[in-house]
């Protein structure tokens, strides 16, 4: 009898690394049938690194001050996540943007997390913007990665809240609470092989359910 085989994943992050933090709890805990196989960062500091270490997990720096441009730079990013094997690549608090390249290669197996309600406040800033706005629903979108910036294809939203006397720290804080939920959800979603990009638009097939 064929055994399923877990989905294999490059995590990138240039930071903390709570999400990738809360994906590798949902494999632990048996619910998310993929296979971290690599955490690439382009910042040498990041904790995301420590923690993969601490699971044994491949990690590798590509810094970008090692490199005379950023073509070379993105080529060697590219190289990195082929060299993993892996068929999905998750950004999970990653700064730098994607190149042309490396999104033509892997066009629908790119995932990113925003924190906020995608089209609204892309960029870094996200959870500032919203509140300088004065929304009173912001929330987290995880989307496909195209050419631009924070423009692909929406997998998963969740809304949160804004609540009177937020600032950043407040509402980033319950923001990320709604990731570690949302995340793990796009890439379980993806290993079941229910999402299907119809143009701009992310098809979630039933459970089960076969593209027609
Ligand atoms: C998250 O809020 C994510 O939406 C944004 O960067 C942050 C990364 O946080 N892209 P962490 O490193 O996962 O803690």
């Amino acid at each position: 009898m064929e055994m399923a085989r877990n989905i294999t994943v490059a995590v990138l992050a240039s930071g903390s690394g709570t999400n990738l933090e809360a994906i590798l709890l949902e494999i632990e805990r048996g619910v998310l049938p993929v296979v971290v196989v690599a955490v690439i960062s382009d910042n040498p500091d990041a904790y995301a690194l420590e923690r993969a270490r601490k699971r044994d997990i491949d990690t590798r720096v590509v810094d970008r001050k090692d490199y005379p441009n950023r073509g070379a730079f993105d080529s060697a990013i590219l190289e990195a996540v082929r060299e993993s094997g892996a068929e999905l690549v998750v950004l999970a608090g990653y700064m730098k943007l994607i190149g042309d390249d490396m999104v033509e290669a892997f066009r629908g197996r790119i995932m990113n997390i925003h924190p906020a309600l995608l089209p609204c406040f892309p960029g870094e800033q996200g959870v500032l913007d919203a509140l300088d706005y004065g929304v009173k629903v912001s929330g987290v979108t995880v989307h496909f990665v195209d050419e631009g910036l924070d423009t692909g294809p929406i997998i998963v939203q969740r809304a949160v809240p804004v609540e009177e006397g937020d600032d950043v720290e407040s509402l980033h804080a319950r923001i990320h609470q709604a990731e570690y939920v949302a995340y793990p959800e796009a890439i379980n979603l993806f290993a079941q092989g229910r999402l299907w990009l119809d143009g701009r638009k992310v098809r979630v097939l039933p459970p089960g359910g076969a593209q027609t």
